[in-house]
């Protein structure tokens, strides 16, 4: 009798604990891919699965959404809530041999998740900072990592060659990470990292403990420098009408990741994992036009304030919430997904840092907590902000700074002139930037620029240091390994 109770108590239970599931999240974000590297919008490319995805009965694309003019800035926003700017990471990336990263006293949402029981992965890149292991992911929320510590290297070799680092002494940048362990992966060689990556994920949902949701942070390197053909099946056929060899290769490595985020998806519906999961997509900054990537129509690129180093793709997927496709044109800063991952976990959060809680927006078209301002970035100086459709940029927005359509090479010279200091744009009317309304408009841009001062003196000393030789390769068994600062 009493075993009977005790039973159909335990049974209640579970069906209580699986019935209160909390969601699971899929985060994926591409590098450096940009405006114009999706199909719908270049429909030389091959993006099937994304665009499936995108324009799903259960996807709200958010079609303003903003990140950082570059990768580290970005995924600092991300983590934190807070502008790079209040962080010190406002300018340029984190190199390798930095004894720097981002500061501890900001905790990142995967430290809060933890909390509430979710699994944590990373695969891919961190980019965060790396030369102590609290700067690390697994000390930072998450529970295992597959990736690499920098901001690019060789997608096969997984060695970075000194491309856009601060060194140019080769080592492996490979890691396999758990919060007490910390180990050099040589086993990888010669895997494309796109591939890698998605395999990676495939593995940690099929160990996954299903009684309880998961948080995976998919970061893949694709579509970043340097341009690396995928195995041969993406060249052949699909991009061979390219006729710029950049633009033809990038085309192959954007339909490599395309595959890759098809076989994870193809992976949670296998598991029956994928109609409690949200799928959140988005890039880290626009496309490098040097390098294949494209923003066209918008203007500029990676690295500039111009809407193109800025606006990304983007979008929200989940059968549970969502039962329409629909286009979201409120505007998004990547500071929001903190209180809005928040409180799709059911942690209902209203704000925080310098981010507001969006979920609402996103599933209910709820006009209650929207974002009506927002800061692009405030460095050196230069800077851009954001109100309402009013864009304001000052000093050097960054170059190339046209407009680059993906069947031309990159002329920058002369796109700039170099006299003008301050432009205004009404960007929901002129998304493209083509109009400075600067002389037009004096009193707007005088009260953009009161704006752009008070929310100035806020901004906190770049945290950025000298690369330092303690981290070098050779006391490290080859590898850009931490724990030397
Ligand atoms: C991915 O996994 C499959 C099967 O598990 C394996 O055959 C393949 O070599 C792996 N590829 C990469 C790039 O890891
Ligand atoms: C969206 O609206 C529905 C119906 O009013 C409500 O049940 C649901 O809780 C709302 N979702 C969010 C995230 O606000
Ligand atoms: C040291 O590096 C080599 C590759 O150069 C690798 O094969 C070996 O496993 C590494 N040793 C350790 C202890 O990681």
């Amino acid at each position: 009798m009493m075993l009977t109770v005790l039973v159909a108590l335990l049974h209640f239970f579970t069906f209580l604990a699986s019935a209160q599931q909390k969601p699971n999240i899929l985060y994926i974000i591409a590098d450096d891919h940009g405006w114009n590297d999706v199909d719908w919008h270049d429909p030389t490319l091959h993006t099937p699965n994304l665009n499936a995805l995108a324009h799903s009965e259960h996807t709200v694309q958010l079609d303003r959404a903003y990140v950082n003019q570059l990768c580290s800035p970005t995924r600092s926003a991300l983590f934190s809530g807070y502008y790079p700017y209040h962080l010190g990471t406002q300018h340029g990336v984190f190199q390798k041999l930095e004894p720097s990263g981002v500061p501890l006293k900001y905790s990142f949402f995967p430290e809060r998740l933890l909390t509430l029981g979710y699994n944590t992965y990373i695969v891919g890149k961190w980019h965060l900072g790396y030369c102590k292991h609290d700067y690390l992911p697994t000390k930072r929320g998450f529970q295992k990592f597959r990736g690499y510590y920098g901001g690019a290297e060789d997608y096969y070799s997984h060695l970075t060659d000194g491309f856009e680092e601060g060194t140019k002494e080769e080592g492996l940048d490979f890691f396999h990470d758990t919060p007490h362990t910390f180990a050099a992966d040589w086993s990888k060689e010669g895997y494309y990292s796109t591939q890698l990556f998605a395999n990676e994920s495939i593995n940690f949902l099929r160990s996954h403990d299903s009684q309880r949701p998961f948080f995976l942070y998919l970061a893949f390197q694709a579509v970043h420098a340097p341009l690396q053909i995928p195995p041969l099946k993406y060249m052949e056929g699909k991009c061979s009408h390219i006729k710029r060899r950049h633009r033809r290769v990038y085309c192959g490595m954007v339909n490599a990741l395309d595959d890759a985020i098809g076989s994870v998806v193809a992976e949670l519906r296998a598991l029956d994992l994928y109609k409690n999961t949200i799928i959140i997509f988005g890039s880290d900054n626009g496309g490098q036009t040097l390098a294949g990537g494209n923003n066209f129509p918008l203007r500029g690129n990676k690295n500039t304030l111009w809407e193109g180093g800025m606006r990304i793709n983007s979008f929200v997927h989940s059968p549970a919430n969502i039962k329409r496709h629909e286009v979201r044109t409120q505007l998004f800063n990547v500071v929001d997904w903190y209180a809005t991952i928040m409180t799709m976990v059911g942690e209902k959060m209203d704000e925080y840092g310098d981010g507001i809680n969006q979920w609402e927006m996103i599933v209910n078209n709820s006009m209650k907590h929207t974002r009506r301002r927002f800061v692009y970035n405030i460095y050196d100086k230069s800077a851009a902000i954001r109100e309402g459709d009013y864009k304001l940029i000052v000093g050097k927005p960054g170059e190339p700074s046209g407009w680059i359509p993906p069947t031309r090479k990159v002329d920058y010279a002369s796109w700039q002139d170099k006299s003008q200091k301050h432009w205004l744009f009404n960007v929901k009317h002129d998304p493209n930037e083509r109009h400075d309304l600067s002389a037009r408009k004096p009193k707007l841009l005088h009260r953009l620029m009161l704006q752009l001062r008070k929310w100035s003196t806020s901004a906190v000393p770049s945290i950025h240091k000298a690369t330092d030789e303690r981290g070098s390769p050779k006391y490290f068994n080859g590898t850009f390994a931490s724990g030397w600062c």
